[in-house]
């Protein structure tokens, strides 16, 4: 299986962001990790801070690859165009947050890719990207 981690806006920064939150691993350091517990799944990566980049990508990956999993995190509450190219692509997504976002505040509620992921795992910290590499398996 070839997989795709994609992450958005700040999430650069996990391990040193609002640890109360987010914890305290950077995602590079868990992502060592979590290859090493998928050795038969081809884990590939992207960050970026920008939503047209973002967009960009899932076209790119969206046609050839297994399987995305997308924290779109602040654009997930804002973006009709991430929600459209999840939409308009092929491979499927399993949307992901690190925290519960229905526990959180009220415009983080809402989700411009939910309608379109085949699931959304949330609230289980790093644990919810185990989770939705699983959902693939
Ligand atoms: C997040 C939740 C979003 O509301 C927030 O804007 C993020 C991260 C999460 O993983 O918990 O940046 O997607």
């Amino acid at each position: 299986k070839k997989l795709i981690i994609i992450n958005g806006p700040n999430l650069n920064l996990l391990g040193k962001r609002e640890p109360e939150i987010y914890g305290h691993q950077s995602f590079e350091d868990y992502l060592d990790l979590l290859k090493v517990k998928f050795p038969d799944v081809k884990i590939d990566y992207y960050q970026s801070n920008v939503e047209g980049e973002l967009i960009n990508k899932l076209q790119e990956v969206g046609f050839s690859y297994d399987g995305i999993i997308l924290n779109a995190a602040a654009y997930t509450h804002t973006s009709v165009g991430i929600g459209d190219a999840v939409k308009a692509i092929e491979t499927p997504v399993v949307e992901v947050h690190i925290s519960n976002t229905f526990s959180r505040e009220a415009y983080r509620h809402q989700s411009y890719i939910s309608s379109n992921a085949a699931g959304v795992i949330l609230g289980f910290g790093l644990m919810s990207y185990d989770l939705a590499i699983h959902s693939f398996s």
